[in-house]
């Protein structure tokens, strides 16, 4: 773990290929993905990358929003930039600590910053979507001191895609 007291969380829903991505869009929509989602951030510190925030359009409502980008002269009311990894997580640490959800920091993609921060992730909340969707975007390969302890499996009512939830810890 990289802070103290601090658990480090991938959130992130991948196809069979571990594609997360296609067209700066998401692949899929599943909307039990999105509750369950919404479950595990809302009231904490969520950490993206710009074309994440960019492709969301919108900040995410009862979380605080930390954004990374190189660009200094980037912008989106109701975010606080971060200018690399390190310092948006040295700097988010404090959010966290003042929020609803105080020893879990958020990370929650794209695929730049899930592969840049899968070494220090201490917890993954993978849903494995049961599609290959050829897109652009990758997550990372899950390191191998990772072992799933949890997991649900689903099926879409309205698309009848197959899905499961899975928890990740080292
Ligand atoms: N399925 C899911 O759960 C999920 C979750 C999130 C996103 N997505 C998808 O993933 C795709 C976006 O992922 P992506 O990999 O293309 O982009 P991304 O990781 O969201 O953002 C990449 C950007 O982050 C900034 N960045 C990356 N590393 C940095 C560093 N070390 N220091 C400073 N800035 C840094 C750069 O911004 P600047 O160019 O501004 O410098 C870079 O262009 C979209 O298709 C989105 O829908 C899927």
């Amino acid at each position: 773990m990289a802070f103290q007291n601090l658990e480090i969380v991938h959130v992130v829903a991948m196809d069979q290929q571990r594609c997360i991505g296609k067209g700066n869009d998401l692949p899929w929509h599943i909307s039990a993905d999105l509750q369950h989602f919404k479950a595990i951030t809302q009231g904490g510190v969520v950490v993206m990358g710009r074309k994440t925030l960019e492709s969301m359009g919108r900040t995410l409502p009862k979380r605080v929003n930390w954004v990374i980008t190189r660009d200094r002269n980037w912008s989106f009311e109701g975010t606080k930039v971060a200018y690399s990894i390190d310092e948006a997580l040295t700097q988010a640490v404090a959010d966290v600590a003042s929020s609803e959800k105080p020893t879990s920091l958020f990370i929650i993609g794209g695929g730049e910053i899930f592969k840049q921060t899968i070494g220090i992730a201490d917890r993954l909340e993978l849903t494995h979507v049961e599609l290959d969707v050829q897109g652009d975007a990758h997550y990372p390969e899950i390191p191998a001191d990772f072992q799933k302890v949890a997991s649900e499996q689903h099926i879409d009512d309205k698309t009848g895609i197959a899905f499961e939830f899975a928890t990740y810890r080292k």
